[in-house]
């Protein structure tokens, strides 16, 4: 990949999954189902819908098969879930999954805290995804930590392009490098983008970040300045690992859809229903989530000046 200013991107949907694995109360499939058909007509290319893990690590998407059966499937909308091993990529083509989203840590620690394997195990369950998935759908892997681990601290570029190796010689096409914990900063996301992209041009990649601690945008702008066309982000800033200390929300779809729409580049995605699937996502989980256009509105709105005398 190449440094360019490509004016088409892609946004992709992770607060249905990325979100509601963090929430203490378990949201009605029904509500879930509704959110997701909403979601489903903004504009946004790609909707993680579920994760289909052990019930017992995840409650709160234990009615991962309901969900994925019952929503409707939009035209140009992709329908992902995360999976952690071969079990969770049974279930999930048997619901007619369009992209199997294989999750692995770079870290081991993670990994293990995660997926209570090593990450030798993670590739293994990987390259049986792969061989199970065939033509029946697409495989995306996503990896965690993949820019610093809350366990084992800095994780070396030579890792991750060891471990994406591994992965593309499994025959995988789409990366997606996640920072877990928003422990990234743009330097270090601009240096990792291009040196994995410029060793593994025929990869698919993309940006997966955390507003943890408040990088977020910055860091997505830059990704895209390395030539990344594809966006994880989350309604409202929603979002966490469950099995990661301090881990909290995605950045916001809202807000990075309005900066990138202010920056002049094309999303396809239409603002405004986004602020209104916001809006019915804050009332799901009963109260007010992080994202600032939310609260602000877009950059776009305009006051009347109240009490202004008009001195000729
Ligand atoms: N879907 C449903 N159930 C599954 C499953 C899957 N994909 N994989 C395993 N299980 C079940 C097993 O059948 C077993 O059930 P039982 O206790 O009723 O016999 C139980 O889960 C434990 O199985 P085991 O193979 O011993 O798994 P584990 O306890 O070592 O856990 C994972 C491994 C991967 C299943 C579990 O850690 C997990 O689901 N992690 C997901 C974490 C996650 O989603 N994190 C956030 C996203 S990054
Ligand atoms: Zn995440």
């Amino acid at each position: 990949m190449t440094d360019s200013t490509q004016k088409r991107l892609f946004i992709q949907e992770v607060s249905v999954r990325d979100g509601f694995q963090m929430e203490p109360e378990f949201i009605p499939t029904d509500d879930k189902i509704r959110l997701i058909n909403q979601i489903s007509r903004t504009g946004v290319s790609k909707i993680e819908v579920t994760s289909f893990t052990s019930p017992k690590a995840i409650p709160t998407l234990a009615d991962a098969e309901e969900v994925m059966k019952s929503i409707d499937r939009v035209d140009g909308v992709e329908y992902a879930a995360l999976v952690p091993n071969v079990r969770g990529c049974e279930r999930a083509l048997s619901c007619g999954t369009d992209e199997i989203n294989a999750v692995m840590s770079a870290s081991e620690s993670h990994n293990k805290a995660n997926l209570r394997m090593g990450r030798t195990d993670s590739l293994q369950q990987i390259r049986a995804i792969s061989e199970l998935v065939g033509t029946q759908a697409v495989v995306n892997v996503s990896l965690s930590t993949a820019f610093g681990c809350p366990f084992d601290g800095d994780v070396p570029a030579t890792e991750i392009i060891r471990l994406v190796d591994q992965l593309a010689s499994l025959g995988v096409k789409r990366l997606t490098l996640c920072d877990t914990t928003g422990m990234a900063n743009p330097v270090q996301v601009a240096a990792l983008f291009r040196q994995v992209g410029a060793t593994f041009p025929g990869l698919v990649l993309t940006a997966h970040f955390h507003n943890t601690r408040g990088m977020g945008l910055a860091n997505a702008v830059a990704a895209w300045q390395t030539g990344v066309v594809h966006f994880d982000s989350s309604l409202g800033g929603l979002g966490g690992c469950p099995y990661a200390p301090g881990a909290s929300g995605n950045v916001c779809t809202e807000d990075m859809v309005h900066m990138f729409n202010a920056m002049g580049l094309a999303t396809g995605v239409s603002l405004e229903a986004l602020l209104d699937c916001a809006r019915a996502l804050q009332t799901l989980v009963h109260r007010d989530l992080p994202g600032q256009v939310l609260k602000a509105g877009p950059s776009t709105r305009r006051y009347t000046r109240k009490g202004a005398t008009c001195q000729a």
